[in-house]
């Protein structure tokens, strides 16, 4: 893969905005790590996060889902304003799914087992659910760990497993942390292809990716968000973001190019 993403979807015509976050900012008790946000992303696109360790990447995905609530400012998820909808009511409505940085994964099951429990919740019928986890694997090439227990996988192989066990729940809305940070070469451009193949195939889903690993987020980004110093600094299209001066000056590294 090039430095910028190889093919666009351009044929929507009317995009709905998915995700929405209107002047948030939030406190850790007097401590404010963001400061009037905004923020909208729509259907059929990855907007990708970017920022140095501890800018609040993750703090905006859990604003998102719920996990927190802003000091001030709106969130509104398909229009509708979550601000202080609980966790799985906002999960449930809007079908959101959130693969966490460290794990997603339980660690005792094998691949197949974690599937099947998460269908459990979302699939009633268990030939269905079958079924589901069946294709999710073939999709995704876990074939060879589909027997075996997640504490014993490659790290690749368990962010995709945690991956599948999210699709289990149809998700419209999924929010990937970190999720190249810690992976070899080849799994990291599998798990971009992955991602980029669960783009094409559902026009209404949207993404919000995040992860200070920049070359590979930019490779799968259409939108860059770069959060430093409370805000993002810049956010726009790719290309826009990796050429501004000032996103130059604060974040990339002076070896970087988009050649
Ligand atoms: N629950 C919390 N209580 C207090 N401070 C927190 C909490 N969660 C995160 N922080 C602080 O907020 C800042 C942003 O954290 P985070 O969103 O995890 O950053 P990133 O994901 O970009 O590394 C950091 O300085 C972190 O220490
Ligand atoms: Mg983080």
């Amino acid at each position: 893969m090039g430095i910028v993403k190889k093919f666009k979807i351009k044929s929507f015509k009317k995009l709905n905005t998915v995700i929405q976050l209107d002047k948030v900012s939030l406190f850790y008790g007097k401590r404010q790590v963001l400061e009037n946000i905004n923020l909208k992303i729509n259907q059929s696109e990855i907007f990708g996060v970017l920022g140095p360790n501890g800018s609040g990447k993750t703090t905006i995905m859990n604003l998102v889902v719920g996990i927190v609530r802003p000091s001030s400012g709106r969130i509104l998820i398909n229009g509708e304003d979550v601000t202080s909808m609980p966790i799985y009511e906002r999960v449930k409505r809007h079908r959101m799914t959130v693969i966490p940085q460290r794990s997603g994964v339980f660690w005792e099951l094998t691949c197949k087992e974690c599937l099947l429990a998460i269908g459990e919740l979302h699939i009633p019928d268990k030939k269905e659910r079958i079924q589901m986890a069946e294709t999710l694997i073939s999709k995704f090439s876990l074939e060879s760990v589909e027997n075996l227990e997640c504490k014993l996988m490659s790290g690749g192989q368990v962010r995709k497993t945690a991956i599948a066990m999210s699709l289990m729940s149809k998700p419209e809305i999924i929010l990937l942390d970190e999720p190249f940070s810690a992976l070899d070469p080849k799994s990291v451009e599998d798990l971009q292809n992955t991602i980029a193949n669960l783009q094409l195939e559902d026009s209404r889903r949207a993404f919000i990716i995040t992860d200070h690993a920049y070359r590979e987020l930019i490779q799968i980004s259409d939108k860059l968000g770069l959060l430093a110093d409370k805000h993002f600094v810049k956010q726009g299209p790719v290309r826009e973001v990796i050429e501004d001066e000032v996103s130059r000056k604060v974040y990339f590294s002076s070896s970087f190019t988009n050649k």
